[in-house]
């Protein structure tokens, strides 16, 4: 693979990111290229502020976590030496647990998804990734693997709030993805077939 690229795992709560993020880590490593793996909220300042509110020792309105989350944002882009533009131009391939479109989807429960997109744009306007895979998985499913990993449950993790947002993840990508490069992956199988599928669509980007 010769241009590092900027891969972004969009997915709801338990839909597999973090197990498909290693296992496509593994894949670049075992051909020899760098690799960076990343997230949002970040581990910033500003993501730690967030995740702060995510487990309620915080209050804020949710149009300020709403604004805090573009603004980890920029920290991802802008950060001297852990920022998504620095290791793409230090030559890692970089991926990137959630992106813009998590904003859109779970922030447009309690804000005008116009306003959000506008929060956002300016991150659309510096960093595209080359590509987006959303693991799709039906709410209840998510919710089982949720509660298989015994974590106290954050926020957004009750079977309504979840379909609220996969529809608006769906939503999303078609009002804010256009002309990007974004594939739907059916995340009910078993994690070698998706790995394998998202492997797939990688190399496809090698030989544009
Ligand atoms: P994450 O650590 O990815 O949670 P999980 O591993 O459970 O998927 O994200 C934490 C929470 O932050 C998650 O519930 C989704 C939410 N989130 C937003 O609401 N907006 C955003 O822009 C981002 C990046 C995350």
């Amino acid at each position: 693979m010769h241009h590092p690229l900027f891969i972004v795992i969009e997915g709801l709560d338990g839909s597999g990111k973090s197990t498909q993020i290693d296992m496509l880590r593994d894949r670049f490593q075992g051909q020899g290229d760098a690799c960076y793996l990343t997230a949002e909220p970040t581990e910033l300042p500003t993501g730690k502020f967030i995740r702060s509110i995510l487990r309620h020792e915080i209050t804020a309105d949710p149009r300020t976590v709403a604004a805090l989350y573009a603004a980890d944002r920029i920290e991802h882009l802008h950060h001297p030496e852990e920022g998504l533009l620095a290791k793409l131009a230090a030559g890692y391939h970089v991926i990137a647990s959630r992106y813009y479109f998590s904003s859109l989807a779970y922030q447009s429960e309690f804000a005008d998804p116009g306003w959000i997109a506008s929060l956002n744009l300016y991150a659309k306007r510096t960093l595209v990734a080359d590509l987006t895979i959303f693991l799709d998985l039906e709410p209840d499913l998510s919710l089982e693997r949720i509660d298989k990993r015994g974590e106290t449950k954050e926020l957004f993790e009750t079977q309504e709030k979840l379909t609220h947002v996969r529809e608006s993840f769906h939503l999303a990508f078609q009002h804010f993805g256009e002309g990007e490069n974004i594939r739907i992956v059916d995340a009910s199988r078993d994690p070698v077939t998706i790995a394998e599928e998202i492997w797939t669509l990688v190399e496809q980007l090698g030989a544009r």
